[in-house]
């Protein structure tokens, strides 16, 4: 007998602080490395504003879509008061002010579950103070309570692109072995303060993604393939670490890694293309072998001996992944990839999330104004790729699609996103119904309109609730559910049956 999903199945959504939340000045937060990026556009990448020794000051494309990877010799980033720059994250949705309506609206649309990032500064200003921001512990507080008034379980990623800005600045991020005590002290800060309010925490969003923008993941001012290799690494022990923490002294907590993945398909039938798609795939699933198998796989200890990097692991490090490893992996997937050799034209950029060379368009897909395809295998061939290779349970915590909405009569008639959820519901259906893939849940992307993080813009509207606010945090900030509101709604109250 063919079976659905799961009674307990977490249907939801899923946000991240830096995009989001807002209130950047309040509650005694400190700043975070998101919180000195500009907002950009499609054709204007965004720029880590900085300060020299010397007064001095400007701005460098740091974040995803650029090549670059060092802010000039000397220089700290830094929030500039200069109004030539805006920075998006300080306002956003204001969901600092608006929580308790879009908690109550995502607990009308019948949501089980929602994914919130803290924002480790709004707990520790500087990262690595002594003790804890009592009013952010109740601001998040406050937040879950919200949820679980509703019997929605919150979901928490405890770093979601959000590095405290003094750790960048000081110690180049996670360059430095000093944050993974820090991030341990954090992460253990939170198990205990909420206690008994988040069962469910991911360690580092989208972790992969450090090869694509190293400061925006990992605090990176520098960033030459050594400072990755050894980033990475420390925020492989930290997790490892913070798992620890969690199995031994709270054993209601489990801990999932969090991946950004899509099936990378080769082109041709040529061999060699088909090697570079399975090469691309292992290049991403690295992360995954060590976060839930406990070991760096033989393929990247081979590249990193041809290309002369180490890791900095020190003695009892690699026991300590090898026994830590997650409970779950959860991932993002908002489609695939396409690679070949055999177009002289193929560029970094094109196809979702981009950035990688001999990648071309799939000419079966249809794409948005970013460019990102709508593929309606992709979340059916990813989890059956993870299952059998991981054998562990799985959420997928980010599928969405990005559009300029348009607001008339009132709301937005998003079909092509209805389209979106459609397609890609069912090819996670499938997975389950016919492949048998333990699936914990589906928590849309961007459920309330928030600021773009590839973009910085709010332009690029995820949401199936509107936020009236515009790419400069101008607006009433009114909320309005759009056509896809209601359509998830639908799904989500027949357990993912009705799809019409
Ligand atoms: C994921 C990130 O990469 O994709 C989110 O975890 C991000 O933070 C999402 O918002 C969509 O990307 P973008 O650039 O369109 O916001």
């Amino acid at each position: 007998m063919i079976m659905g999903f799961a009674k307990d199945f977490l249907w939801g959504g899923a946000t991240a602080a830096n995009q989001y939340e807002g209130g950047v000045h309040e509650g005694g937060a400190g700043l975070s490395i998101a919180d000195v990026m500009t907002n950009g556009s499609h054709t204007v990448r965004r720029q880590v504003t900085w300060v020299k020794p010397d007064g001095e000051t400007g701005s460098t494309p740091l974040c995803f879509g650029s090549m670059e990877r060092h802010l000039p010799e000397g220089a700290v980033p830094v929030e500039l008061n200069d109004p030539k720059y805006y920075y998006p994250s300080h306002v956003t949705s204001d969901f600092y002010h608006h929580y308790k309506e879009d908690i109550r609206l995502c607990a009308e649309e019948g949501f089980k579950c929602l994914r919130f990032s803290m924002k480790w500064s709004r707990l520790f200003p500087n990262g690595d103070d002594e003790t804890v921001n009592e009013e952010g512990v109740k601001f998040y507080s406050d937040v879950f309570d919200e949820c679980l008034k509703y019997g929605i379980e919150p979901l928490v990623t405890l770093s979601h692109y959000e590095t405290p800005l003094n750790l960048a600045a000081k110690y180049n991020g996670w360059d430095s072995r000093y944050l993974v005590d820090k991030f341990v002290k954090y992460a253990e800060t939170c198990f205990e303060r909420f206690a008994g309010k988040v069962k469910y925490y991911l360690t580092f969003n989208e972790i992969n993604c450090i090869e694509f923008a190293p400061y925006v993941t990992a605090g990176l001012i520098h960033a030459d393939p050594q400072n990755i290799v050894n980033a990475t690494f420390h925020q492989f022990l930290a997790s490892s670490l913070a798992t620890k923490v969690a199995h031994e002294k709270y054993p209601d907590i489990k801990i999932g890694m969090m991946l950004a993945y899509g099936p990378t398909y080769a082109y041709t039938t040529d061999p060699e293309d088909q090697l570079l798609a399975q090469q691309r795939s292992n290049g991403t699933l690295f992360y995954a072998d060590v976060q839930m198998l406990g070991r760096y796989p033989n393929y990247k200890l081979a590249q990193y001996k041809r290309e002369g990097l180490t890791i900095p692991a020190q003695e009892g490090d690699m026991d300590i992944i090898a026994k830590y490893t997650c409970d779950f992996l959860s991932f993002s997937c908002y489609g695939s990839h396409v690679v070949t050799l055999h177009d002289e034209n193929a560029e970094a950029g094109e196809g979702n999330g981009g950035g990688q060379p001999h990648q071309v368009r799939n000419p079966y897909l249809k794409t948005n104004a970013w460019g990102w395809a709508t593929d309606p295998q992709c979340l059916r061939i990813t989890l059956n790729t993870f299952f059998d290779r991981y054998h562990c349970d799985l959420f997928c915590v980010e599928n969405g699609i990005g559009w300029n909405d348009q607001f008339e009569d009132g709301t937005v008639h998003d079909d092509y996103r209805i389209d979106y959820m459609r397609a890609n519901i069912k090819s996670m259906r499938d997975a389950v119904e016919f492949d048998g893939i333990p699936l914990m849940g589906y928590l849309y992307w961007g459920c309330v309109d928030m600021v773009s993080n590839g973009e910085g813009e709010m332009a690029k509207r995820y949401g199936q609730i509107y936020v009236d606010a515009d790419n400069y945090g101008q607006g009433t900030f009114k909320r309005t559910p759009k056509d896809s509101y209601y359509w998830y709604q639908k799904c989500i109250a027949s357990n993912g049956e009705d799809l019409d």
